[in-house]
């Protein structure tokens, strides 16, 4: 916060401001303490999942990541270290999730978080989609958090574990654009199946809740920015009322959050991160 100084007065009330902040900041940071917690993040290997991983090995965690990208999620492994373990499975594959959940409690022990990330957006006109592309991003982007939280859920409650999973939604979710109606489609069942889970299971101290990112400039996006995707990026941005990307990061903090006892009362909830992307028209 900036403070313009106009007398001796306002000098005292900024210090105490600042040490307000500085307070704020503390308590928030030790909410934010997630060395007795053990993680699994899904599609850690690039973009919001690494970012999602890096935060929370900051923020003392032990970590599972998951990905089909064998380098990629290897990579993100080895830089955070000792405390993050990486397992290659596609999840798109429905079968086999639950072996590979069973995996990860086994390595890492009770997982007390899970924030389901991995996701796909092709896009393709609605008139060129076909049942194979239909059928891979919903497998992918709702069928397979459903299968990643039940598989975690049931064996947090047979552990007597109380956890939190943060399901990663899209603006995409309510504001219908050109090309993607198979992944609009996804990311508005995973808001739905956000709420139903948080019903079921709330009585047994899980929360589930979702955020959902606007234009986020991760590699991926940027890389199609600088291509193909030019014009389309532009156009989007254009319409941003903050007036640029989000960070990965700033989907990171905010998942932290949500994962954390700074939301112990959330469940259900789904934070729209998007710069007002989706408030309307920003100018004329
Ligand atoms: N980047 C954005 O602008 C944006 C905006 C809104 C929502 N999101 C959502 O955020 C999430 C992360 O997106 P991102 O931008 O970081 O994308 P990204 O492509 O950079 O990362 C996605 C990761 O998921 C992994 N993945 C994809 N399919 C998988 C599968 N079947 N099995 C295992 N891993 C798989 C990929 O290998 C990759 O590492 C996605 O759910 C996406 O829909 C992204």
């Amino acid at each position: 916060m900036q403070c313009i100084l106009v007398d001796e007065g306002a000098k005292f009330q900024c210090r105490l401001t600042r040490l307000f902040e500085v307070l704020l900041y503390s308590v928030a940071m030790s909410e934010l303490d997630f060395s007795n917690d053990t993680v699994l993040v899904s599609g850690a290997a690039a973009g919001i999942g690494r970012a999602i991983g890096n935060r929370l090995a900051d923020a003392g965690a032990q970590l599972v990541l998951v990905d089909f990208d064998a380098d990629g999620v290897r990579q993100t492994a080895d830089t955070i270290g000792s405390s993050a373990t990486a397992l290659v499975g596609d999840l798109a594959d429905g079968e086999a999730i639950d072996a590979l959940v069973g995996q990860a409690w086994d390595k890492a022990g009770p997982i007390t978080g899970l924030v389901n990330c991995a996701g796909i957006f092709p896009n393709t006109p609605m008139l060129d989609v076909d049942v194979d592309e239909w059928t891979r991003v919903l497998d992918t982007n709702l069928r397979a958090p459903f299968l990643m939280t039940q598989s975690v859920a049931k064996r947090m409650i047979e552990a007597d574990v109380k956890g939190s999973v943060v399901n990663i939604s899209s603006s995409a979710a309510t504001l219908a654009r050109p090309g993607v109606p198979h992944y609009g489609a996804s990311k508005a069942g995973v808001q739905q199946l956000t709420r139903n889970m948080a019903i079921e299971l709330a009585p047994h101290g899980i929360r589930v809740n979702a955020v959902a990112p606007g234009l986020i400039a991760t590699e991926r996006v940027m890389a199609k920015a600088a291509g193909a995707g030019k014009v389309e990026h532009e156009a989007k941005t254009a319409r941003i009322p903050l007036g640029r990307e989000g960070q990965p990061d700033e989907i990171a903090g905010l998942v932290l959050v949500m994962l954390s006892p700074l939301a112990s009362y959330c469940t259900g909830s789904v934070l729209l991160a998007d710069g007002g992307f989706t408030l309307g028209i920003p100018r004329y």
